[in-house]
């Protein structure tokens, strides 16, 4: 399901919101070997308003791919801000590195290479300054998993943002057999019964298709 004016809506409030971005022009360039699947130029700049609202200092991302979203989440750090970014895939990383170092930003972003699921457990190991904003964003059957490490990461008046969600309506399709829904489904699940956040769920469309994102602020511990 998609619809041309979803594009075209997108293409017209980007082109007055977004001035010619040669460096994510570039990115996006540089990621043509990788799979097309970072957020849309909306949703990365809604991702940069989010962070700059909670003068996020400290930023988590899971699934990096080639450093999209990291960048337009990277530019809302202040001067000692930093941005922990996580992925599986090595060449992903380097492509990110790349992109992320032709933004200006290596001084602030780290790309850590590896199965998220084991760089959390070492970022807790760690117990190091708790995460203001977490973007889970990598593979969608550990997102329950990845979900409750971000709480664990978190302190209260932290924000957590999971992309892909809604899964063009594969959310409800509890017949299917659709481990990426079945994963999403957990995660609402899951979110409904967590007493430490308030959580909320909205649907998305535009370049990327019919989407969602679900968000819990952390509240309590
Ligand atoms: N956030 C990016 C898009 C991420 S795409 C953007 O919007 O620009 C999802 C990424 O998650 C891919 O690069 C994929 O390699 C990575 N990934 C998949 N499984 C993973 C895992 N188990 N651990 C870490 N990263 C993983
Ligand atoms: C897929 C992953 C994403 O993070 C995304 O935004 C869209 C698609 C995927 O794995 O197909
Ligand atoms: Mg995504």
């Amino acid at each position: 399901m998609n619809d041309d004016r979803w594009d075209a809506v997108d293409a017209y409030t980007t082109g007055l919101l977004q001035p010619a971005d040669p460096v994510l022009e570039a990115a996006i360039r540089d990621s043509a070997s990788l799979p097309n699947i970072a957020v849309s130029p909306a949703q990365g700049q809604f991702l940069n308003v989010l962070a700059r609202a909670i003068r996020a200092r400290r930023i988590l991302e899971i699934g990096t791919l080639g450093g999209y979203s990291a960048i337009w989440m990277g530019r809302a750090l202040p001067d000692d801000g930093r941005l922990i970014s996580l992925e599986l895939d090595e060449h992903h990383a380097e492509v990110a590195r790349g992109n992320i170092a032709r933004a200006g930003l290596d001084g602030k972003v780290e790309v850590r290479v590896g199965a998220a699921l084991d760089s959390l457990a070492t970022l807790r190991a760690d117990r190091g300054e708790p995460f203001d904003l977490v973007f889970i964003d990598a593979d969608k059957r550990n997102t329950p998993a990845y979900f409750s490490t971000a709480v664990e990461l978190s302190h209260p008046g932290s924000l957590i943002v999971v992309d892909n969600v809604v899964r063009q309506g594969k959310l409800i399709d509890t017949g299917g057999d659709d481990p990426d829904a079945e994963g999403m489904r957990r995660l609402v699940e899951q979110m409904g019964a967590d007493r430490r956040i308030a959580p909320a769920v909205i649907q998305t469309v535009g370049v990327k298709g019919w989407d969602g994102f679900a968000f819990a602020l952390v509240v309590g511990p």
